[in-house]
């Protein structure tokens, strides 16, 4: 048994884990402890950590099933990525960072607005696991948002105007807003492409209630009219995004943060494009969404 303590953050989400080497191999005992804090703190950071690709698949891999790379984020070429040879289809590269001019990874530099990853899917990932290789100085921050927290502060009114109801996540766009290739711009949102998902979601293993949103643009709500759909849409988004459920990861090299993407949304701080920020990724396979 190592000496493993978690310290929360005191913010509305997120804790520390300390006293683990993750590049060790880990018991049992210890993995629950870590899985148990998970679930109470939802974002979970250990720093100081020194990791190979094989090494974080195998720690991701204790949380589910290892994700594939998506296809959107291999815009780049995957062979001059870095990546390990047997970590290509299952390790992502987020980066600024360029070689002989082309990016060696995916998401630049660029503001990418809150959302939950993947959520235009009808099974989104369970959780992201991000590890930081290299980070810039004071920028590159990311963003977490506690969304049972902004459920349960929700006004009795917003409550009842979101119970039963679904919404369209929009599949068209990626989180800097810019259209995927091969879709077109839906002006109206009744029309928009993507998976649809019960606004309040019911965490599988925690059993709470969490407000279930993947990204503004092109969200639709099930039943209403539009401009009732965007009333509600703006309502909830501006209750949910408050600072008071956040709380923002300033990046140290050696740090892994990994997220639980079924009631967490994030967001990242644009950066100068000129510094390196350089990080490995991993995912874990959705479960079907839950109405709450
Ligand atoms: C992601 C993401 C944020 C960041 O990897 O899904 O949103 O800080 N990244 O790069
Ligand atoms: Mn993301």
């Amino acid at each position: 048994m190592t000496d493993l303590w978690i310290q929360p953050t005191g913010a509305a989400l997120a804790a520390d884990v300390h006293g683990v080497d993750l590049s060790k191999p880990m018991d049992d005992a210890t993995f629950a402890k870590i899985a148990d804090a998970w679930g109470k703190h939802l974002v979970l950071r250990f720093s100081g950590q020194k990791l190979d690709d094989p090494t974080l698949m195998k720690f991701s891999a204790r949380f589910g099933e290892l994700d594939r790379v998506p296809i959107s984020a291999a815009n780049h070429d995957r062979k001059d990525s870095g990546v390990a040879a047997e970590a290509i289809d299952w390790v992502a590269v987020i980066a600024s960072v360029k070689k002989d001019g082309k990016a060696v990874g995916g998401l630049g530099s660029y503001e990418l607005v809150w959302h939950t990853d993947m959520s235009y899917n009808p099974l989104p990932p369970r959780a992201s696991l991000l590890y930081a290789l290299e980070v810039p100085p004071d920028s590159g921050n990311t963003g977490f948002l506690n969304m049972y927290a902004a459920y349960e502060t929700l006004s009795d009114e917003l409550k009842r105007a979101v119970e039963g109801k679904t919404c369209i996540h929009d599949s068209s766009r990626n989180s800097a807003g810019e259209l995927r290739r091969g879709f077109q711009t839906t002006l109206d949102v009744t029309k928009t492409p993507g998976a649809v998902h019960p606004l309040v979601r019911l965490h599988p293993v925690t059993r709470r209630k969490a407000l279930f949103l993947g990204r503004r643009p092109g969200a639709y709500i099930h039943g209403l009219s539009i401009e009732e759909s965007e009333r509600l849409l703006n309502a909830i988004w501006a209750h949910a995004t408050q600072e008071r459920f956040a709380w923002y990861q300033k990046w140290r090299i050696g740090d892994l943060v990994m997220w639980d993407n079924r009631c967490v949304m994030h967001r990242r701080d644009a950066f100068d494009e000129s510094l390196r920020r350089l990080m490995h990724r991993t995912q874990i396979v959705g479960e079907p969404v839950l109405a709450a």
